[in-house]
């Protein structure tokens, strides 16, 4: 079935046949039917499959059948192929823009009714939301187009090839095309027809498309409508109503639609997303709009809507769910969404392509300032030295502006969107400017985004990735002269008149990242820094079945492919089943929207949000003895207006003599909100107001002598000089223990300046543990020596081939009549580099009431580190053991409880052993986890469902550990969280529970 339409799959052009100019995406009252369910499908191994199933008569009874929208990938248990993951690799040669004959391809057909009343319609038009990659389409055996673009909306005008009754739709589906070169985002790839197919009837009279413009004057406190209406004469008179504000206006004619002036106007923002209901009709048609009045402006470096500075608490949202990929569920989205604003994240980031179109419905309605980006991504292109680049190829102009059109027609009434982004890592070149050109004839009211313009050559915002802290607070200092990447000191004049924002930065991949704090110091302290988008803010993970049939979530790699980039795809703070990581506990505790800042008997409570004020909160404050609360009470405080400060008064305290004393107050919802109910916690601060309490000297004996080291102490019970039980229960221990099983970002290779100084170029942390044998070490008992009540080992500590180690003294003793150890751990010289950890491990078996669960008082509820101490509070916490550990994709470290003052190991409700830790003589606490698995067999998992069962507990008391960083994609551990080879001890006093 030949056909001039016919495309081939390295046709460089967007496709053919498709109707131009693009459309909004409306809500209309003409008729639509969806053609999404049940279709019939066939997938072919190769894209040269004869065309003679789109012919109306052709019987398709044997084909399998699948869900229009979906990914094939994902459906028919693995009947369809696999999802393949890569980051910046191409799964083809990289040959463009030619795909190899290897190239699924789907071929789907269902059959549809067009009533009888739609032969009053003007037009029939087919609508698909997004089909991945490349699609042909025909209805009754005639061929309409083609289209590539896969997260773009295409429509086809079909009047002249349906019929009243029944009809056949069939679609021909390229996994590969040249369009591929241009969506190399880094996710996974996964084709198919994935989003909504709709037939729609246009009425004559009807409105091709509208825009209202608004926008509204802080200063005059008015809002105005500028209206863009794509209808024939005939359909005029329009009508546009807002009936809340008391607007119908009429227009008579084309000529007419001028702009209006709306009085008594709530502006729009992502705080208070004030919405308005408002139609726009004809005598044929009706379209119904949500407006928000806002106006977004850059003025000088600053980037402003409604004429105050936006601070972006931003994440990267890619659409992904761990069964349907990228189809969209609008229960799950919006769940996302209200998740999202719970931890205080006031901005997406549509990375790498516009999202469905349902999402902006919910952003404009929840308050998101959306930046929206366009599907464009050519990173693949950065292996061959960006030769034949696509964004700076002539041939390519047309696919480009036809994808940059397609992302602002579709969205452009939305408010929350306040930012066009044209793509992401895809070089530089005249095609991006061309794109940027358009948008800025197109759209005067957005400004427009591109990373990869690092000279601003095209674009109105400065942006980076991954800057780290200096670099940060350089490109934030005025008057500063130094370059900028990859500026000349006149570009890098240039970049500084723009506003700044990080399009990425804090890579969350597995346990961290750390510093999220420092970022935000910077951007408190320099206007032109307007915040960034976290990398990223959820797991892509696909859920799979492990051998043993334990659900899993599946990651680069896991389905076989040839190449693919391992767990890259797994650095959301959200996990695969939507549970959120402490990282964006953290998050939220570093961008709360208050501030609260002791002083003597007050507290100074500032806003920095935006615009609204705090009239939505409420502040309450409580007591703490040891983490139990004695009182509670609302703390006074009059409204804060956005940027401004008030004063109040602390209640009076109780301060306990013999217990620590702590001040919480918590800044809550007074009334629910769409995405939180009342009560909701919005910002925290704590106040310690304890006295300070001695701590016990360390009683050092004189009359040592050797023994064998059996013996009774208290609880504990000893048998040639190790210990053997706690409490009458089988304890081994206590080991020196430096090893962790590596974080993603321990295990990323050190290629930044600003890397740790003994970080060596290309090498992991993890490589320098291993090759030191951290995760391997051997110990010689040196000594055994006892008084009457105490024991002392000596032991020295170090790894095969090494002549490095490690001196642990232990010294059991009777202190008050209770069981004290003391640990003291002393390097060797000449320890090159970082350590993951220093600390003792206990192993306790199980017994006949396994430990389950503890109780402690310190930091938490979630595990912290040293450069992700925010979400944390000291007070009184409890959980099991599983809910100690965060079930990150691949197991790594995890549930480190800093600053522990008492631990009591629980099984079931029963304590069974209870520990105290004394600080250090520096005031230093330690910290402890307690796991199933050591370090050492956690390393060793690649999933979860690989660290089986066990009911041994291993409990790890640190005296420090290592910061997380960001190294996987950006700075590693910042210096003053680093944690170099020291001398440390460890004071622990031991009852019965
Ligand atoms: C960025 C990129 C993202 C993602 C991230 C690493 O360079 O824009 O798409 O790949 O790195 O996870």
């Amino acid at each position: 079935m030949p056909s001039q339409l016919s495309p081939h799959v390295s046709d460089i052009a967007p496709g053919r046949g498709a109707l131009r100019p693009a459309r909004s995406w409306l809500h209309s009252d003409a008729p639509s039917r969806s053609l999404n369910g049940s279709w019939r499908f066939r997938l072919s191994p190769t894209a040269s499959v004869t065309e003679d199933f789109a012919a109306d008569g052709f019987v398709d009874d044997g084909w399998d059948s699948i869900p229009v929208p979906s990914h094939w990938v994902l459906e028919g248990d693995g009947a369809y192929g696999r999802p393949i993951y890569t980051n910046i690799q191409f799964p083809f040669p990289i040959d463009p823009p030619h795909v190899p004959d290897e190239n699924p391809t789907g071929d789907y057909r269902r059959r549809f009714d067009v009533p009888a009343d739609w032969s009053d319609a003007e037009r029939v038009v087919l609508r698909f939301d997004g089909v991945e990659s490349l699609f042909r389409v025909w209805v009754n055996g005639v061929e309409i187009g083609s289209a590539s673009g896969s997260r773009l909306a295409h429509e086809f005008d079909v009047t002249s090839a349906v019929r009243t009754g029944d009809n056949v739709i069939a679609v021909r589906v390229h996994q590969w095309s040249a369009a591929s070169y241009v969506e190399d985002q880094d996710q996974w790839w996964l084709p198919g027809i994935f989003r909504d197919v709709t037939l729609i009837a246009r009425p004559a009279g009807g409105i091709e498309d509208v825009w209202l413009r608004t926008g509204f004057d802080h200063a005059r406190g008015r809002g105005s409508v500028e209206a863009e209406i794509t209808a024939d004469a005939a359909a005029f008179p329009v009508t546009l109503r807002i009936p809340e504000l008391g607007v119908e206006h009429v227009w008579d004619t084309p000529a007419d639609v001028a702009p209006l002036d709306v009085t008594g106007v709530e502006p729009w923002s992502a705080e208070r997303p004030r919405l308005y209901d408002a139609t726009v009709s004809t005598a044929a048609e009706n379209i119904a709009l949500r407006v928000g009045f806002r106006t977004v402006e850059i003025r000088g470096d600053r980037f402003l809507v409604n004429g105050s500075r936006v601070v972006f608490h931003g994440v990267n949202r890619h659409e992904t769910h761990p069964e349907r990929g990228r189809v969209f569920d609008e229960e799950h989205a919006r769940e996302d969404l209200a998740r999202m604003k719970r931890f205080n994240v006031n901005a997406i980031r549509t990375s790498h392509y516009p999202p469905h179109p349902r999402l902006l419905d919910l952003a404009d309605e929840l308050g998101f300032w959306v930046v929206l980006e366009c599907d464009l991504e050519t990173h693949g292109f950065d292996k061959v030295g960006w030769v034949g680049n696509p964004s700076d190829d002539p041939a390519w102009r047309e696919a480009y502006l036809d994808r940059i059109r397609r992302t602002v027609e579709r969205d452009k009434n939305h408010p929350s969107i306040v930012i066009w982004s044209l793509g992401n890592e895809s070089g530089t070149g005249g095609n991006l400017a061309a794109m940027s050109a358009w948008v800025h004839a197109r759209d005067t009211g957005r400004p427009v985004h591109y990373e990869g313009d690092y000279t601003g050559e095209y674009t109105d915002i400065y942006s980076r990735m991954y800057a780290s802290v200096p670099e940060t607070e350089q490109i934030g200092a005025d008057g500063t002269r130094s370059a900028l990447l990859n500026c000349t000191p006149a570009q890098s004049a240039r970049q500084r008149t723009k506003p700044f924002l990080l399009c990425e930065y804090a890579h969350a991949m597995g346990n961290g990242p750390g510093a999220f704090d420092q970022y935000e110091a910077l951007v408190r302290q320099y206007p032109r820094l307007h915040g960034g988008f976290v990398w990223e803010w959820r797991d892509h993970g696909i859920l799979a079945t492990a051998p043993d049939g334990t659900p899993y979530y599946a990651y680069g790699g896991d389905f076989g492919e040839v190449v693919h980039d391992g767990n890259f795809v797994m650095d959301g703070m959200l996990l695969s089943n939507d549970v959120p990581t402490p990282s964006l506990h953290e998050y939220k505790a570093v961008v709360q929207p208050v501030e609260f800042v002791f002083d003597g008997g007050k507290v100074a409570v500032t806003n920095l949000r935006h615009s609204a004020d705090t009239s939505d909160l409420l502040f309450r404050w409580r007591v703490e003895h040891d983490g139990l609360s004695v009182a509670s009470g609302d703390l006074e405080i009059p409204v804060v207006a956005a940027g401004e400060s008030q004063w109040a008064s602390l209640p009076p305290i109780a301060v306990a003599p013999d217990a620590e004393t702590w001040l919480t107050i918590d800044a809550v919802l007074a009334a629910p909100t769409p995405w939180a109910p009342e009560g909701h916690v919005i910002a925290t601060a704590q106040l310690d107001c304890s006295t300070r309490r001695p701590v016990p000297a360390v009683r050092l004996q004189a009359d040592w002598r050797p023994g064998d080291g059996t013996l009774s102490l208290g609880v504990a019970e000893f048998a040639g000089g190790s210990l053997i039980r706690l409490a009458g229960r089988p304890v081994t221990g206590p080991r020196l223990e430096l090893f962790r099983a590596p974080t993603d970002n321990d295990e990323s290779p050190a290629d930044r300046i600003e890397d740790s100084d003994n970080s060596i170029d290309g090498v992991s942390s993890a490589d320098l543990w291993r090759r030191d044998g951290l995760d391997r070490l051997t110990t010689r008992r040196v000594s055994v020596e006892h008084t009457a009540d105490a024991l002392r080992t000596l032991d020295k500590v170090s790894a095969a081939d090494s002549a490095l180690s490690v001196m642990v003294e232990s010294v059991w003793s009777l202190e008050d009549g209770e069981l004290e150890l003391r640990v003291e751990i002393e390097p060797s010289r000449g320890w090159q580099t970082v350590w993951p950890r220093i600390g003792v491990r206990f192993e306790l078996p199980d017994g006949a009431a396994p430990v389950d669960g503890a109780q402690w008082f310190g930091l938490g509820p979630l595990e912290t580190y040293p450069d992700s101490l925010r979400a944390a509070r000291t007070g009184l916490f409890s959980a099991t053991v599983h809910d100690l550990s965060v079930d990150y994709a691949r197991p790594q470290e995890t549930g480190h409880r800093s600053e522990l003052r008492r631990l009591a190991l629980t099984s079931g409700s029963t304590e069974v052993l209870r520990i105290e830790a004394l600080p250090d003589t520096r005031g230093r606490r330690p910290g402890f986890t307690l796991s199933r698995h050591t370090p050492q067999q956690i390393a060793r998992a690649g999933h979860p469902f690989e660290l089986g069962d066990s009911s041994t507990s291993h409990l790890i008391v640190d005296a420090a550990q290592h910061g997380l960083g960001s190294r996987t994609c950006g700075p590693d551990v910042w210096p003053e969280f680093a944690l170099r080879p020291e001398s440390r001890t460890i004071r622990l006093r031991i009852s019965a529970g």
